[in-house]
């Protein structure tokens, strides 16, 4: 296994960019809601170490989310149906071993401090979880204030009013305190809108430097966001890890490098972030889409791009996520490259994804048998949408494709 030398820092504040499409209309709550906690943090002096837990406990607060129809009952105040994303997000990082530390923030964000401070965890992570349930709830008033006044200022008092009434009960008093003391400056609000560089995001990333960092535990880390993916519809539960597998498989059957398959792996993994945005119902339809419904589907091979583009050491895995709806013959999306522009690499990720996409059942339609399967993908090379070389490969090796993408029992 290949190492990459990335800022393992920049990689989870720029995927969490994925996350924070999923509310659609209310982009980087997670990264607002970081931004507030992490004020709060720095005015009650807690030091460097709590901060940066708390910070990137506060990005991934809603990894347990990821359909817009869970995100739309999050946005009521006073709302106490939260479902069960708080035990999806802990039991994400809880796997993970440079993240399990982490995973009681992400448990009890939705606990006030009545039930929160009788129980048996550290201080830490009590005034941390509580104070990402503050700074949730301060987000939620404020883009719920948005739809009646553009202004930000607009619901600044009212917003203050309503966090101050919940002291002692929902949060912890001194939590409060911070809160009341950091958000009475406008600049604090009008940071609000910058939150991508503002307050305590630049240091968070910045005062990590890019290390060598082994593909298992960077791809331990990347499952967070596939799983997220995958979780949104029921027909692409096993999508992105079959896509990653197969891409794999093939790269080594083209005899690529080491690092060409760790990244084609990774590549599987991300490519369809950009699908977050994408609301439920257009997913779920199973009939045809309207043309504007489909614009909306359209961007997301391009949405995967703009997340990635950001993480330095990620590039070919950008290119290749980006690509992986184009088509031979210049005729995909959203570049409309030909051959001469796909490498190999874009090539494998595009037959991939159709391999796995036809394998799996869709609202539309059933999925198909092996004998469709092939006979389909032999059907679009020959049509020039797909590489021939690849799809020949495929074919050839296509009882060990179905083992890898974990179909064998599934499909047959
Ligand atoms: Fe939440
Ligand atoms: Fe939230
Ligand atoms: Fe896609």
């Amino acid at each position: 296994m290949s190492k990459f030398n990335v800022n393992l820092h920049q990689v989870i504040f720029s995927l969490s960019d994925a996350l924070d499409l999923v509310g659609v209309d209310q982009i980087y709550h997670g990264k607002r809601v970081a931004y507030i906690a992490a004020e709060c943090g720095i005015a009650l002096n807690w030091n460097k170490k709590r901060l940066d837990d708390l910070f990137l406990a506060a990005i991934l607060h809603d990894c347990g989310v990821s359909s817009t129809a869970v995100h739309t009952k999050l946005t009521n105040f006073e709302g106490k149906n939260v479902g069960n994303h708080c035990d999806i997000g802990a039991n994400l990082l809880q796997k993970r071993p440079l993240l399990a530390k982490l995973a009681d923030y992400i448990l009890y964000h939705h606990t006030s401090w009545a039930e929160l401070q009788g129980l048996d965890l550290s201080e830490a992570v009590k005034f941390g979880a509580n104070c990402i349930y503050m700074a949730d709830r301060v987000d939620i008033l404020m883009l719920n204030g948005l739809q009646a006044d553009a202004n930000i200022l607009a619901s600044k008092d009212s917003i203050r009013r309503q966090i101050k009434a919940k002291s002692g009960r929902w949060f912890q008093d001194e939590l409060v305190d911070s809160f009341l003391q950091i958000s009475a400056s406008e600049a604090f609000w009008f940071s609000m809108e910058q939150v991508q560089n503002s307050g305590y995001a630049p240091t968070w990333v910045a005062d990590h430097s890019a290390q060598a960092i082994d593909f298992q535990e960077l791809k331990d880390i990347i499952q967070i966001f596939s799983h997220i993916v995958d979780a949104k519809h029921r027909y692409t539960a096993q999508y992105s890890e079959g896509v990653a597998k197969l891409s794999r498989y093939l790269g080594e059957l083209f005899k690529l490098s080491e690092h060409s398959c760790d990244k084609l792996e990774l590549t599987g993994l991300l490519h369809d972030l950009g699908m977050l945005r994408v609301p439920d119902n257009i997913l779920a339809r199973a009939n045809k889409l309207s043309p504007s419904e489909y614009f909306i589907v359209q961007r997301h091979s391009f949405d995967s791009y703009d997340i990635l583009k950001n993480i330095a050491g990620f590039e070919d895995i950008a290119t290749w996520a980006a690509q992986h709806h184009e088509r031979v013959d210049g005729s995909g999306y959203p570049y409309h490259y030909n051959e001469q522009k796909l490498s190999i690499e874009a090539r494998i990720i595009a037959v991939a994804v159709v391999f796995m996409a036809l394998s799996q059942k869709r609202a539309y339609r059933d999925k198909f048998s092996p004998q469709q399967l092939i006979s389909e993908l032999n059907q679009q090379a020959q049509a020039g949408k797909l590489d021939k070389s690849v799809v020949l490969m495929v074919e050839n090796n296509f009882t060990a494709c179905l083992k890898v993408a974990q179909l064998l029992d599934d499909i047959i």
